[in-house]
């Protein structure tokens, strides 16, 4: 019996290509460059599965060109790339990789936090001119992470990841979401939830944890910005429209806050333009699960959803199977 057929936008690592080629017949997107959108919408018209990249919209458009689709797997746990109501409609499973990453972006949200706040990209471009004079008592003076408050906004796994982080730095962590979590884990954090406007104004780390909703583009403007502190220092590894680039800028122009250590951007792979010579501005491409311990792991979740789904299973990490009677 001829297998299902899949196409992968990336050529993914061998764990996950094992468990793809095992059960499907697959085409590999190979060259360097990511799939453009035109090749995507051909390759995938005669494709039962889609494993795909947060760079990919899985939309209305997609879903129409390829009839036979059954499953989209984001290789990713932000699927603001795909239209899950779509997906639904068109009766195609959409799956993400939520879990594996929690730690590995926690840790990277925690490089940002002390890259930004002792300079260190800052020191390490002086170093590489070869003008560095030496020691002296008032160089790269920054601000001091131990002891002090980090605000986190969002506290669903990558958050909590932080704010255990924070202990070892006794801080006080002050957090913000929609709803408390238990009594119990705030306790084991010693994390306060407070509303979001205390948060800003008492936190010396803002931190961003949040996914991106239409009640969350923008979170992060003028109004917010008015209420940081002026030695504050802004984080963001959730996702770039959640805070507003131009506002930052103005921010940052103002001295409205000390700094900003971003891994994400409001137009990827665009940057706003006025942030990229700032030097209280730390850039990252979009690296906060970058290790290849939890890329792998993420492909492979990827790889095993549409296994499952062929396999007559429920995907695990499925968006809609409720909504599909799955
Ligand atoms: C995600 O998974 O959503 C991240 O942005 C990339 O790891």
């Amino acid at each position: 019996m001829s297998k299902p057929k899949v196409l992968s936008t990336r050529p993914l690592f061998p764990a996950a290509r094992a468990i793809l080629d095992q059960h499907f017949d697959v085409e590999y997107w190979t060259p360097p460059e990511r799939i453009p959108r035109a090749e995507l919408l051909k390759r995938v018209a005669d494709k039962d599965a889609l494993v795909c990249l947060l760079t990919e919209k899985v939309d209305e458009e997609l879903l129409a060109t390829a009839p036979k689709l059954r499953l989209a797997a984001t290789v990713s746990v932000g699927y603001d790339n795909i239209d899950v109501p779509a997906c639904t409609r068109h009766k195609v499973v959409a799956t993400h990789t939520p879990g594996v990453l929690d730690e590995t972006t926690a840790d990277f949200a925690w490089t940002l936090l002390m890259a930004i706040a002792r300079r260190l990209v800052e020191g390490d471009a002086w170093m590489r001119t070869g003008t560095w004079p030496g020691w002296d008592l008032d160089q790269l003076v920054g601000g001091d992470v131990w002891g002090k408050t980090l605000g986190i906004v969002g506290f669903g796994r990558i958050g909590r990841g932080v704010a255990r982080r924070a202990q070892g730095f006794h801080m006080r962590v002050l957090y913000n979401d929609q709803a408390r979590v238990s009594a119990d884990v705030e306790r084991e954090l010693r994390a306060e939830f407070v509303d979001i406007d205390r948060l800003f104004r008492e936190s010396d780390f803002v931190s961003l944890h949040v996914p991106l909703l239409p009640s969350t583009r923008h979170l992060i403007s003028t109004e917010a910005f008015e209420k940081m502190k002026r030695t504050a220092y802004l984080i963001n590894t959730s996702r770039g429209p959640v805070v507003d680039e131009a506002a930052l800028a103005v921010a940052l122009e103002q001295k409205k806050i000390a700094g900003a250590a971003l891994d994400v951007y409001e137009q990827e792979p665009k940057v706003y333009p006025a942030l990229v010579a700032r030097k209280d501005v730390i850039l990252a491409p979009h690296i906060a699960s970058a290790t290849v311990e939890t890329r792998t792991k993420m492909a492979v979740m990827a790889a095993t959803n549409a296994a499952a789904l062929f396999e007559g299973r429920r995907p695990p990490n499925a968006l809609n199977a409720d909504a599909l009677g799955l």
